[in-house]
């Protein structure tokens, strides 16, 4: 029986910031090596895993992204601290007084983003906000060779929010980083355990994508390598039930199960498939929210696009504090993300999957 909770907790304190996603992928392959009847990666790192169907059946793709919102090495300075790039979207306040481990070619060293000490601050001075281009991480070198010699930070090495997952307070709420998208892989791997003994009349590919943070750039190529027929993508979805976000801007609750996603500012999911799914929770009685955002990228998007266009809907864990070192969310609803796409997966038939991908 796969234990979801600690595949989470795993997959939450690796690191991978885009681009660098190789630890998240060690613990994706060998998770997925069971479930599937070949796994490789394409020209970019996304591991394409497939459980095949019959010959010339149809493809559903369920995608995943490896990488989180991180940071990398822009050069040292003179006297040992580190200036740096974001990689993916972080508000600048989010980044400082944080600690960070920079994955350098000799191993990991420890950082934390100093915060100016109030103590010497003008009234007017505190209210003010930090810039990015001010930020830096402190190692604790002596000067740039210490930096550089002894603890071997060079310029395009990797930075990672370092913290550890847990449970909070005996809730099923667990806090963690990079839910975006840890999640959506423990959901995808999930769904690959249950489905696992099923002849099913067509083929599963479960992508885990990288560098979905910098722009769905894994999700580009491997959709081509794919070319799916049907597109289930499966992400961190965004909570708006916490004290200083409205309804308006997000609809999801933690614990209210998974969402699917009415609009992003890159997809609109077909409706065919969205109906598909609306249904599907239905019959398993499995309590379904929505989101209508009016910001957010995800992979589905390039799914989407890819070729000549693909039926795609993205199914969320719903999640706060999303692109920080502390995200929240409910492992009831990752439980019931999985059952929800298993369910719809099981349902499915190549007559099905016509239909879905029919326009009248
Ligand atoms: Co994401």
């Amino acid at each position: 029986m796969l234990d979801i909770e600690s595949l989470l907790l795993k997959l939450s304190n690796a690191r991978g910031p885009s681009g660098f996603e190789s630890e998240v992928r060690q613990i994706v392959r060998k998770a997925l090596v069971p479930y599937v009847d070949s796994i490789e990666t394409d020209g970019v790192g996304s591991l394409i895993s497939l459980k095949n169907g019959p010959s010339n059946s149809p493809k559903i793709m369920l995608s995943a992204h490896m990488d989180e919102v991180g940071l990398l090495v822009r050069y040292v300075t003179s006297d040992g601290f580190i200036k740096f790039q974001n990689l993916g979207g972080w508000l600048d306040q989010a980044v400082i007084g944080q600690r960070w481990e920079i994955m350098t070619s000799k191993g990991i060293v420890l950082g934390v983003t100093g915060i100016k000490t109030p103590h010497v601050m003008s009234a007017d001075e505190r209210g003010k906000i930090f810039k990015g281009e001010s930020l830096f991480i402190d190692v604790g070198a002596k000067d740039k060779s210490d930096a550089e010699d002894r603890l071997g930070i060079k310029p395009g090495d990797p930075i990672a929010p370092f913290v550890k997952a847990e449970k909070l307070n005996e809730s099923d709420f667990i806090l963690g980083k990079a839910w975006d998208d840890r999640a959506g892989l423990a959901v995808m791997i999930g769904v690959m355990d249950s489905i696992k003994d099923k002849d099913l009349p067509f083929s599963v590919y479960a992508v885990a994508t990288v560098q979905e943070e910098i722009g769905l750039r894994g999700a580009h190529t491997s959709s081509y390598a794919v070319h799916p027929d049907i597109g289930l993508n499966l992400e961190s979805g965004v909570a708006g039930d916490y004290p200083s976000i409205s309804q308006y801007e997000a609809q999801e609750k933690l614990g209210a199960g998974p969402a699917i996603f009415l609009h992003d500012s890159s997809m609109l999911p077909n409706l065919n498939l969205r109906d598909f799914v609306i249904e599907t929770a239905n019959e398993i009685d499995l309590p379904l929210q929505f989101n209508v955002l009016s910001g957010y990228g995800q992979d589905g998007a390039e799914m989407q696009k890819a070729f000549q266009g693909t039926p795609v809907i993205n199914i969320t864990v719903p999640t706060r504090y999303l692109h920080s070192h502390n995200s929240l969310i409910n492992l009831k609803d990752v439980e019931s993300a999985i059952k929800l796409v298993e369910a719809c997966i099981l349902k499915l038939d190549p007559s099905i999957v016509e239909g879905l991908k029919s326009f009248d």
